[in-house]
């Protein structure tokens, strides 16, 4: 815990629990625990007792050691796996298999490669029910968002690393989630494009306010989205903090990199990972 001392407290949300908002919050989770039998019958602790909430329209960032259980955080979410203890709540009800209106996004584009750009994305929309009338023109609007236009047609196998990932998000985004989990979804992209698809997220996310759940190693990346960061403990994770970002929005993704708050933020982060000078 000496990790949490040089911040402002400004900037650090209480460790408690959250108090309760008068409406259910989107996705919360209620001293989870979860671990997996190992084949020599032990078991391995991945999970040990986590409680956060995350609010409608909240952005949540996570950064945490790799094998930390992240991303087992957002198996949990969407009802691929069963907590050993403690509960999952998406919008109030327990997750018992995927829940509507969650929507996700990995490191690695999942595209079905018989399909165009303006056709994968709307197997979202159809997915998330959108009716039949509407879908093009909820395709049209996400392909200009995404600025994907001219590409419409085009094979993903055409496409760049980066258009293959917005193309992924426009997939994500047509099929409407209520809280869309994301787990390291640029992380396998170049930093300039890296940058860019964080700037195309936040203008999404800030004409749609979706709550989203975004797992992240990079730390500035985590800092200039989100309006949170939760960082987890080595395994079994454990919330070491949850650090409230003050900075004001719309953000600026290079005059933001220059703002005091965001260096202390990102330094607080830094030594909370006991990562080396
Ligand atoms: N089905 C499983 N059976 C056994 N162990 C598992 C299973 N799924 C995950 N684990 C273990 O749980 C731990 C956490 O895994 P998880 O993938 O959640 O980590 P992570 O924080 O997402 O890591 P990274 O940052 O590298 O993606 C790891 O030690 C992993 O080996
Ligand atoms: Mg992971």
């Amino acid at each position: 815990m000496a990790l949490m001392a040089n911040v402002n407290r400004a900037d650090r949300m209480p460790m408690s629990p959250t108090p309760q908002p008068a409406q259910s919050p989107r996705a919360e989770l209620r001293d989870l625990r979860i671990s997996f039998p190992l084949p020599d019958m032990s078991t391995l602790e991945v999970i040990s007792g986590i409680s956060m909430t995350v609010a409608e329209g909240e952005f949540v960032a996570v950064v945490g050691p790799s094998g930390s259980g992240k991303s087992t955080i957002l198996r949990a979410l969407c009802g691929l796996l069963e907590p050993s203890g403690g509960s999952v709540l998406v919008d109030g009800k327990p997750v018992s298999g995927p829940p509507p209106g969650v929507g996700f996004m990995f490191q690695k584009d999942a595209l079905l490669p018989w399909r165009t750009v303006a056709g994968n994305i709307r197997i979202g929309a159809e997915l998330g029910g959108v009716p039949g009338d509407r879908r093009e023109e909820r395709v049209a609007s996400l392909i200009k968002l995404l600025r994907l236009d001219g590409f419409e047609n085009a094979w993903p196998r055409q496409l760049s690393g980066g258009m293959r990932q917005r193309v992924s998000l426009g997939r994500l985004l047509a099929y409407q989630p209520s809280l869309m989990l994301m787990d390291e979804p640029f992380g396998a992209l170049d930093y300039q494009t890296k940058i860019a698809m964080g700037k195309e997220l936040l203008s999404v996310w800030e004409a749609e306010r979706r709550a989203i759940i975004f797992v992240t190693h990079d730390i500035e990346e985590a800092v200039a989205l989100a309006d949170r960061v939760l960082v987890f403990s080595a395994r079994p994770a454990r919330i070491i903090a949850d650090y409230k970002v003050m900075l004001p929005r719309p953000r600026h993704m290079r005059s933001m990199r220059g703002d005091p708050a965001f260096t202390r933020l990102t330094e607080a982060i830094w030594s909370d990972l006991a990562l080396p000078e």
